[in-house]
């Protein structure tokens, strides 16, 4: 484990074939699919986070996932639980990722499934967000998933920023913790292209 947080991670991380996409930055990345053998990388994509963006992701402030978050994390059917992650290289050339999609179905409501959308520091305001949401609105469209759920900390101002401007139709209700927003799926896969 203490291998994989330094970075040494499996080659099969990326795969050969995947279309390498570029950042405004000049970062090159591309969008792979989340298995167990992610974990070190998210791992490390964890450790990475802000406090503030830990915080807003997880509601409250982590350094460090358990095996048991891990696990739910990478254990990814694509029917119930679809994800993708986003991976470059770092400075070394090593492998990393820098960014994850999450859409998992309500339990008792299959129709709607809860989204988490995470981007590290140094890699947000580049478009990320909007690329990752568009995905998984178009991955929900051919579910047969109807709406998107997200959980909000009151002072998320990136992700309010970015359900205002494109999810229409969004409704949001604050229960005095949290703002739960409710997203029909069609108008958010209108808005926003799948690709970059
Ligand atoms: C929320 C998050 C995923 C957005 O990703 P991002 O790659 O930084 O966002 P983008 O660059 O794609 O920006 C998309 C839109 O979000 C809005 N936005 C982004 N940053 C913003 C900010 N600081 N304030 C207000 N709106 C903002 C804008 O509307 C922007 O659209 P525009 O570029 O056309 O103006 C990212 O900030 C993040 O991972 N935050 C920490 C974890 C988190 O909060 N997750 C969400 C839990 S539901």
């Amino acid at each position: 484990m203490q291998a994989a947080l330094a970075g040494l991670v499996p080659a099969q991380a990326v795969r050969a074939n995947a279309p390498a996409l570029t950042l405004p930055s000049g970062y090159r990345f591309s969008l792979e699919p989340i298995t167990p053998a992610s974990k070190p990388l998210i791992a490390r994509a964890v450790s990475r986070l802000s406090l503030e963006s830990s915080r807003r992701r997880f509601f409250t402030p982590r350094l460090q996932l358990s095996e048991r978050e891990l696990d739910a994390l990478t254990d990814v059917d694509g029917v119930r639980h679809y994800a993708f992650g986003v991976c470059g290289r770092d400075a070394r050339g090593a492998v990393e990722g820098i960014a994850a999609a999450h859409l998992v179905r309500v339990t008792d409501a299959p129709a709607t499934a809860e989204i988490a959308l995470t981007v590290i520091d140094a890699h947000q305001g580049q478009g990320l967000g909007k690329l990752m949401l568009g995905r998984l609105a178009a991955a929900a469209l051919t579910r047969g998933i109807s709406h998107l759920r997200a959980l909000i900390v009151p002072d998320n101002a990136p992700v309010l920023g970015l359900l205002r401007k494109y999810a229409p139709g969004a409704r949001f209700a604050y229960d005095g913790e949290l703002y739960r927003a409710d997203i029909p799926v069609p108008q958010v896969a209108a808005a926003l292209p799948i690709g970059f």
